[in-house]
Protein backbone atom coordinates (compact mmCIF):
# COMPACT_ATOMS: atom_id res chain seq x y z
CA UNK A 1 0.00 0.00 0.00
CA UNK A 2 2.54 2.55 1.12
CA UNK A 3 4.81 1.65 -1.68
CA UNK A 4 1.81 2.19 -4.14
CA UNK A 5 1.67 5.86 -2.80
CA UNK A 6 5.48 6.25 -3.17
CA UNK A 7 5.17 5.19 -6.67
CA UNK A 8 2.53 7.43 -7.56
CA UNK A 9 3.89 10.40 -5.87
CA UNK A 10 6.68 9.77 -7.48
CA UNK A 11 4.54 9.92 -11.21
CA UNK A 12 3.38 12.69 -9.86
CA UNK A 13 6.65 14.34 -10.06
CA UNK A 14 6.11 16.31 -7.04
CA UNK A 15 2.57 17.39 -7.87
CA UNK A 16 -0.71 16.94 -6.35
CA UNK A 17 -2.49 15.67 -9.44
CA UNK A 18 -1.42 14.33 -12.60
CA UNK A 19 -3.37 17.32 -14.05
CA UNK A 20 -0.97 19.99 -12.56
CA UNK A 21 2.07 18.11 -13.44
CA UNK A 22 0.93 18.16 -17.46
CA UNK A 23 -0.14 21.39 -17.32
CA UNK A 24 3.39 22.19 -16.21
CA UNK A 25 4.96 20.41 -18.96
CA UNK A 26 3.71 22.01 -21.78
CA UNK A 27 6.87 24.44 -22.44
CA UNK A 28 8.66 20.98 -22.93
CA UNK A 29 6.02 18.96 -24.78
CA UNK A 30 5.00 21.66 -27.13
CA UNK A 31 9.16 21.82 -27.95
CA UNK A 32 9.37 17.57 -27.90
CA UNK A 33 6.36 18.45 -30.75
CA UNK A 34 8.22 20.77 -32.91
CA UNK A 35 11.57 19.57 -32.64
CA UNK A 36 13.29 17.99 -35.95
CA UNK A 37 9.90 19.51 -37.28
CA UNK A 38 10.42 23.27 -37.33
CA UNK A 39 13.72 24.34 -38.48
CA UNK A 40 12.95 28.38 -38.31
CA UNK A 41 16.73 29.22 -39.31
CA UNK A 42 15.92 27.25 -42.66
CA UNK A 43 12.25 28.31 -42.85
CA UNK A 44 11.61 25.04 -43.07
CA UNK A 45 8.99 22.45 -41.66
CA UNK A 46 9.86 18.66 -42.00
CA UNK A 47 7.10 16.36 -41.47
CA UNK A 48 7.53 13.25 -43.01
CA UNK A 49 3.60 12.65 -43.14
CA UNK A 50 2.88 15.85 -45.12
CA UNK A 51 5.84 15.70 -47.20
CA UNK A 52 4.91 12.23 -48.66
CA UNK A 53 1.16 13.58 -48.92
CA UNK A 54 2.13 17.05 -50.08
CA UNK A 55 0.20 17.17 -53.20
CA UNK A 56 -2.96 15.67 -51.39
CA UNK A 57 -3.23 18.33 -49.28
CA UNK A 58 -2.29 21.18 -51.70
CA UNK A 59 -4.78 19.79 -54.11
CA UNK A 60 -7.54 18.94 -51.37
CA UNK A 61 -10.91 21.03 -52.29
CA UNK A 62 -11.70 20.94 -48.39
CA UNK A 63 -10.35 20.04 -45.32
CA UNK A 64 -13.01 18.51 -42.61
CA UNK A 65 -11.61 17.77 -39.76
CA UNK A 66 -13.32 15.31 -37.02
CA UNK A 67 -13.11 14.98 -33.74
CA UNK A 68 -14.44 14.55 -30.50
CA UNK A 69 -14.33 16.29 -26.71
CA UNK A 70 -10.95 18.74 -26.19
CA UNK A 71 -9.65 17.24 -29.75
CA UNK A 72 -12.86 18.94 -31.27
CA UNK A 73 -12.17 22.09 -29.81
CA UNK A 74 -8.45 21.97 -31.25
CA UNK A 75 -9.89 20.83 -34.84
CA UNK A 76 -11.70 24.43 -34.34
CA UNK A 77 -8.48 26.53 -33.90
CA UNK A 78 -7.16 24.25 -36.80
CA UNK A 79 -10.16 25.44 -38.91
CA UNK A 80 -9.16 29.43 -37.94
CA UNK A 81 -5.32 28.79 -38.71
CA UNK A 82 -5.77 26.86 -42.34
CA UNK A 83 -8.47 29.04 -43.86
CA UNK A 84 -6.17 32.27 -43.00
CA UNK A 85 -3.04 30.64 -44.01
CA UNK A 86 -3.82 28.40 -46.39
CA UNK A 87 -6.98 29.45 -47.94
CA UNK A 88 -8.43 25.74 -48.35
CA UNK A 89 -12.11 25.55 -46.81
CA UNK A 90 -12.41 23.52 -43.64
CA UNK A 91 -15.26 21.75 -41.70
CA UNK A 92 -14.84 20.92 -38.02
CA UNK A 93 -17.57 17.76 -37.01
CA UNK A 94 -17.99 15.39 -34.20
CA UNK A 95 -17.40 12.70 -35.11
CA UNK A 96 -20.44 11.43 -33.62
CA UNK A 97 -22.54 13.62 -35.98
CA UNK A 98 -20.45 12.83 -38.68
CA UNK A 99 -20.52 9.00 -38.90
CA UNK A 100 -24.36 8.55 -38.50
CA UNK A 101 -25.27 11.39 -41.18
CA UNK A 102 -24.81 10.44 -44.65
CA UNK A 103 -22.10 13.14 -44.91
CA UNK A 104 -20.85 14.22 -48.69
CA UNK A 105 -17.20 13.37 -48.73
CA UNK A 106 -15.30 12.95 -52.35
CA UNK A 107 -12.27 12.00 -53.03
CA UNK A 108 -10.58 15.75 -53.16
CA UNK A 109 -11.36 15.91 -49.41
CA UNK A 110 -8.51 15.47 -46.97
CA UNK A 111 -9.96 14.22 -43.88
CA UNK A 112 -7.89 15.41 -40.67
CA UNK A 113 -8.72 12.88 -37.37
CA UNK A 114 -7.52 14.19 -34.44
CA UNK A 115 -7.28 12.64 -31.49
CA UNK A 116 -5.42 11.94 -28.16
CA UNK A 117 -5.97 8.36 -27.69
CA UNK A 118 -6.44 7.22 -31.04
CA UNK A 119 -9.32 5.45 -29.40
CA UNK A 120 -12.28 7.06 -29.46
CA UNK A 121 -14.70 4.51 -31.08
CA UNK A 122 -16.76 7.60 -32.74
CA UNK A 123 -13.86 9.07 -34.69
CA UNK A 124 -12.38 5.86 -35.11
CA UNK A 125 -16.13 4.67 -37.08
CA UNK A 126 -15.77 7.92 -38.57
CA UNK A 127 -12.34 7.41 -40.39
CA UNK A 128 -13.55 4.17 -41.47
CA UNK A 129 -16.56 5.83 -43.36
CA UNK A 130 -14.29 8.77 -44.86
CA UNK A 131 -12.05 5.63 -46.04
CA UNK A 132 -14.88 4.12 -47.84
CA UNK A 133 -15.64 7.41 -49.48
CA UNK A 134 -12.17 7.39 -50.93
CA UNK A 135 -11.07 10.53 -48.69
CA UNK A 136 -7.66 10.72 -47.44
CA UNK A 137 -7.08 10.82 -43.92
CA UNK A 138 -4.33 11.99 -42.06
CA UNK A 139 -4.48 11.17 -37.99
CA UNK A 140 -3.26 13.61 -35.56
CA UNK A 141 -2.83 11.19 -32.62
CA UNK A 142 -0.84 11.24 -29.07
CA UNK A 143 -0.97 7.62 -28.56
CA UNK A 144 1.84 5.87 -30.69
CA UNK A 145 0.43 2.41 -32.85
CA UNK A 146 -3.29 3.80 -31.84
CA UNK A 147 -6.18 2.23 -33.56
CA UNK A 148 -6.43 6.15 -34.98
CA UNK A 149 -2.82 6.29 -35.94
CA UNK A 150 -2.90 2.45 -37.20
CA UNK A 151 -6.38 3.15 -39.35
CA UNK A 152 -5.08 6.57 -41.00
CA UNK A 153 -3.02 6.37 -44.35
CA UNK A 154 -0.95 8.83 -42.91
CA UNK A 155 -0.40 11.28 -39.99
CA UNK A 156 1.82 13.12 -37.15
CA UNK A 157 2.43 12.46 -33.68
CA UNK A 158 1.82 14.69 -30.86
CA UNK A 159 4.54 14.58 -28.76
CA UNK A 160 3.20 15.01 -25.71
CA UNK A 161 4.00 11.97 -23.67
CA UNK A 162 1.20 9.92 -21.82
CA UNK A 163 -1.67 12.01 -20.46
CA UNK A 164 -3.31 10.51 -17.37
CA UNK A 165 -5.37 13.83 -15.99
CA UNK A 166 -9.14 12.44 -17.68
CA UNK A 167 -9.46 16.47 -18.36
CA UNK A 168 -7.25 17.10 -21.54
CA UNK A 169 -4.29 20.18 -21.34
CA UNK A 170 -1.31 19.39 -22.48
CA UNK A 171 -2.80 17.36 -25.32
CA UNK A 172 -4.79 20.06 -26.65
CA UNK A 173 -1.82 22.57 -26.83
CA UNK A 174 0.32 19.86 -28.81
CA UNK A 175 -2.54 19.63 -31.28
CA UNK A 176 -2.39 22.73 -31.95
CA UNK A 177 1.26 23.41 -32.14
CA UNK A 178 0.88 20.36 -35.19
CA UNK A 179 -2.08 21.61 -36.93
CA UNK A 180 -0.17 24.67 -37.24
CA UNK A 181 3.01 23.80 -38.38
CA UNK A 182 0.65 21.77 -41.27
CA UNK A 183 -0.90 24.90 -42.16
CA UNK A 184 2.55 26.60 -42.26
CA UNK A 185 3.93 24.14 -44.22
CA UNK A 186 1.06 23.87 -46.70
CA UNK A 187 0.98 27.59 -46.63
CA UNK A 188 4.31 27.47 -47.79
CA UNK A 189 3.71 25.18 -50.63
CA UNK A 190 0.96 27.24 -51.61
CA UNK A 191 2.26 30.38 -51.52
CA UNK A 192 -0.49 31.56 -49.43
CA UNK A 193 1.27 32.88 -47.11
CA UNK A 194 3.79 35.75 -47.96
CA UNK A 195 7.63 34.91 -47.16
CA UNK A 196 8.18 37.42 -44.41
CA UNK A 197 4.79 36.27 -42.78
CA UNK A 198 5.76 32.74 -42.88
CA UNK A 199 9.02 33.20 -41.32
CA UNK A 200 7.35 35.35 -38.38
CA UNK A 201 5.52 32.67 -37.96
CA UNK A 202 8.31 30.18 -37.52
CA UNK A 203 10.27 31.94 -35.32
CA UNK A 204 6.64 33.43 -33.01
CA UNK A 205 6.11 29.39 -32.95
CA UNK A 206 9.82 28.47 -31.73
CA UNK A 207 8.76 31.14 -29.30
CA UNK A 208 6.03 30.00 -27.76
CA UNK A 209 6.97 27.10 -25.14
CA UNK A 210 9.47 30.12 -22.92
CA UNK A 211 5.96 32.20 -23.54
CA UNK A 212 4.07 29.27 -21.51
CA UNK A 213 6.56 29.48 -19.22
CA UNK A 214 5.63 33.14 -18.40
CA UNK A 215 1.82 32.14 -19.16
CA UNK A 216 2.32 29.42 -16.34
CA UNK A 217 3.69 31.99 -13.83
CA UNK A 218 0.06 33.36 -13.76
CA UNK A 219 -0.78 30.41 -11.29
CA UNK A 220 -0.86 32.43 -8.10
CA UNK A 221 -3.61 34.95 -10.00
CA UNK A 222 -5.60 32.19 -10.69
CA UNK A 223 -5.38 30.45 -7.53
CA UNK A 224 -6.46 33.93 -5.83
CA UNK A 225 -9.14 34.32 -8.37
CA UNK A 226 -10.07 30.55 -8.11
CA UNK A 227 -10.95 31.50 -4.18
CA UNK A 228 -13.20 34.12 -4.87
CA UNK A 229 -15.65 32.15 -7.48
CA UNK A 230 -15.38 28.81 -6.38
CA UNK A 231 -18.82 28.72 -5.13
CA UNK A 232 -20.22 29.67 -8.11
CA UNK A 233 -22.86 27.55 -10.13
CA UNK A 234 -22.53 28.96 -13.47
CA UNK A 235 -19.69 30.92 -15.26
CA UNK A 236 -19.72 32.27 -18.89
CA UNK A 237 -16.31 31.93 -21.21
CA UNK A 238 -16.27 34.51 -24.07
CA UNK A 239 -13.80 34.86 -27.07
CA UNK A 240 -13.49 35.45 -30.59
CA UNK A 241 -11.95 34.44 -34.01
CA UNK A 242 -9.11 32.29 -32.61
CA UNK A 243 -9.95 32.56 -28.98
CA UNK A 244 -13.75 31.62 -29.55
CA UNK A 245 -12.42 27.68 -29.35
CA UNK A 246 -10.33 28.78 -26.23
CA UNK A 247 -13.30 30.20 -24.65
CA UNK A 248 -15.42 26.66 -25.37
CA UNK A 249 -12.30 24.80 -23.95
CA UNK A 250 -11.82 26.82 -20.51
CA UNK A 251 -15.78 26.14 -20.01
CA UNK A 252 -15.41 22.50 -21.07
CA UNK A 253 -12.32 22.29 -18.27
CA UNK A 254 -14.21 23.87 -15.43
CA UNK A 255 -17.41 21.71 -16.24
CA UNK A 256 -15.26 18.53 -15.86
CA UNK A 257 -13.60 19.10 -13.44
CA UNK A 258 -15.52 21.59 -10.76
CA UNK A 259 -19.10 20.43 -12.14
CA UNK A 260 -19.80 24.19 -12.33
CA UNK A 261 -22.30 24.43 -15.20
CA UNK A 262 -19.91 26.96 -17.81
CA UNK A 263 -20.89 27.84 -21.30
CA UNK A 264 -18.38 29.08 -24.12
CA UNK A 265 -19.78 31.75 -26.62
CA UNK A 266 -18.20 33.64 -29.34
CA UNK A 267 -18.23 36.91 -27.87
CA UNK A 268 -20.47 38.72 -30.28
CA UNK A 269 -23.06 36.39 -29.72
CA UNK A 270 -23.58 37.61 -25.91
CA UNK A 271 -26.21 40.05 -27.01
CA UNK A 272 -28.27 36.86 -28.82
CA UNK A 273 -28.84 35.28 -25.63
CA UNK A 274 -26.20 34.82 -22.84
CA UNK A 275 -26.53 38.52 -21.73
CA UNK A 276 -29.81 37.46 -20.32
CA UNK A 277 -28.05 35.87 -17.59
CA UNK A 278 -25.58 38.59 -16.36
CA UNK A 279 -25.95 39.77 -12.83
CA UNK A 280 -23.53 40.16 -9.79
CA UNK A 281 -23.75 36.49 -9.70
CA UNK A 282 -22.35 35.65 -12.90
CA UNK A 283 -18.26 35.15 -13.65
CA UNK A 284 -17.44 36.05 -17.00
CA UNK A 285 -14.19 35.03 -18.35
CA UNK A 286 -13.04 37.07 -20.96
CA UNK A 287 -10.11 36.32 -23.62
CA UNK A 288 -9.35 39.64 -24.43
CA UNK A 289 -5.12 39.38 -25.96
CA UNK A 290 -4.52 42.63 -28.06
CA UNK A 291 -4.17 41.30 -31.54
CA UNK A 292 -7.31 40.47 -33.12
CA UNK A 293 -11.00 41.89 -32.48
CA UNK A 294 -9.81 43.66 -29.27
CA UNK A 295 -11.70 46.95 -29.41
CA UNK A 296 -15.05 44.81 -30.37
CA UNK A 297 -14.00 42.42 -27.22
CA UNK A 298 -13.48 45.60 -24.91
CA UNK A 299 -17.47 46.90 -26.00
CA UNK A 300 -18.14 43.10 -24.64
CA UNK A 301 -16.56 43.68 -21.60
CA UNK A 302 -18.39 47.67 -20.83
CA UNK A 303 -21.93 45.51 -21.55
CA UNK A 304 -20.79 43.09 -18.96
CA UNK A 305 -19.79 45.29 -16.98
CA UNK A 306 -22.74 46.91 -16.85
CA UNK A 307 -24.83 44.68 -15.94
CA UNK A 308 -22.60 43.89 -12.63
CA UNK A 309 -21.12 40.69 -14.01
CA UNK A 310 -17.94 39.83 -12.66
CA UNK A 311 -15.14 39.85 -15.38
CA UNK A 312 -12.48 37.56 -15.39
CA UNK A 313 -9.84 38.58 -18.20
CA UNK A 314 -7.21 37.50 -20.16
CA UNK A 315 -5.16 40.12 -21.37
CA UNK A 316 -1.77 41.10 -23.56
CA UNK A 317 0.48 41.98 -20.95
CA UNK A 318 0.85 45.91 -20.20
CA UNK A 319 -3.01 45.98 -21.50
CA UNK A 320 -5.06 48.90 -19.49
CA UNK A 321 -8.04 49.29 -21.17
CA UNK A 322 -9.45 46.21 -19.90
CA UNK A 323 -8.00 46.10 -16.56
CA UNK A 324 -10.18 49.50 -15.85
CA UNK A 325 -13.00 47.58 -16.66
CA UNK A 326 -12.33 44.23 -15.49
CA UNK A 327 -12.46 42.75 -11.66
CA UNK A 328 -9.63 40.41 -12.51
CA UNK A 329 -6.86 40.15 -15.28
CA UNK A 330 -4.55 37.51 -15.96
CA UNK A 331 -1.64 38.96 -18.17
CA UNK A 332 0.14 36.67 -21.03
CA UNK A 333 2.87 37.64 -22.70
CA UNK A 334 2.54 39.04 -26.55
CA UNK A 335 2.12 36.55 -29.56
CA UNK A 336 0.60 36.88 -32.70
CA UNK A 337 -3.37 36.27 -32.80
CA UNK A 338 -2.97 32.67 -34.76
CA UNK A 339 -0.83 31.66 -32.09
CA UNK A 340 -2.52 33.32 -29.29
CA UNK A 341 -4.83 30.12 -28.10
CA UNK A 342 -1.50 28.62 -26.74
CA UNK A 343 -0.87 31.38 -24.80
CA UNK A 344 -4.67 31.75 -23.52
CA UNK A 345 -5.67 28.07 -22.99
CA UNK A 346 -3.19 28.21 -19.77
CA UNK A 347 -4.57 30.52 -17.06
CA UNK A 348 -7.38 28.83 -17.62
CA UNK A 349 -6.00 25.56 -17.14
CA UNK A 350 -5.08 26.74 -14.17
CA UNK A 351 -8.54 28.55 -12.86
CA UNK A 352 -10.38 25.35 -13.20
CA UNK A 353 -7.93 23.13 -11.93
CA UNK A 354 -7.80 25.06 -8.50
CA UNK A 355 -11.52 25.42 -8.23
CA UNK A 356 -11.81 22.16 -8.70
CA UNK A 357 -9.39 21.25 -5.87
CA UNK A 358 -10.91 24.15 -3.63
CA UNK A 359 -13.87 22.20 -4.50
CA UNK A 360 -12.63 18.80 -3.45
CA UNK A 361 -13.33 17.41 -6.66
CA UNK A 362 -11.23 14.57 -7.78
CA UNK A 363 -9.69 16.70 -10.62
CA UNK A 364 -7.83 13.44 -12.04
CA UNK A 365 -10.59 11.57 -12.60
CA UNK A 366 -13.84 13.22 -12.75
CA UNK A 367 -16.95 11.68 -11.67
CA UNK A 368 -18.78 10.16 -15.21
CA UNK A 369 -15.78 10.60 -17.31
CA UNK A 370 -13.16 8.49 -19.20
CA UNK A 371 -9.80 8.98 -20.37
CA UNK A 372 -10.82 7.54 -23.49
CA UNK A 373 -14.55 6.51 -25.06
CA UNK A 374 -13.72 3.44 -26.59
CA UNK A 375 -17.68 2.64 -26.87
CA UNK A 376 -20.62 4.57 -28.64
C1 LIG B 1 -12.89 11.92 -23.57
C2 LIG B 1 -11.83 12.59 -22.73
C3 LIG B 1 -11.53 13.99 -23.28
C4 LIG B 1 -11.16 13.90 -24.74
C5 LIG B 1 -12.22 13.14 -25.56
C6 LIG B 1 -11.70 12.84 -26.95
O1 LIG B 1 -14.10 12.58 -23.40
O2 LIG B 1 -12.25 12.70 -21.39
O3 LIG B 1 -10.46 14.59 -22.55
O4 LIG B 1 -10.97 15.18 -25.27
O5 LIG B 1 -12.53 11.92 -24.94
O6 LIG B 1 -10.64 11.92 -26.81
P1 LIG B 1 -9.49 11.70 -27.85
O7 LIG B 1 -8.60 10.68 -27.22
O8 LIG B 1 -10.14 11.18 -29.11
O9 LIG B 1 -8.81 13.01 -28.09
Amino acid sequence: QELQMNLEQIEKGGYDHFMMKEIYEQPSVIKDTYRGRLHSNEGLIKMAGIEDNLEKFTNAQRILIIACGTSWHAGLVAEYVFEEFTRIPVEVEYASEFRYRNPIINEKDVVIAISQSGETADTLAAIKLAKEKGAFVFGVCNVVGSSISRESHAGAYTHAGPEIGVASTKAFTTQITVLTMIALRLAQAKGTLSKSDFHRYLSELEAIPEKVEEALKTNEVAKEIASVYKDATNCLYLGRGYNFPVALEGALKLKEISYIHAEGYPAAEMKHGPIALIDEQMPVVVIAPKQGHYDKVVSNVQEIKSRSGKIIAIVTKGDEQVRNLADHVIEIPETSDALSPLLTTIPLQLLSYHIAVMRGCNVDQPRNLAKSVTVE
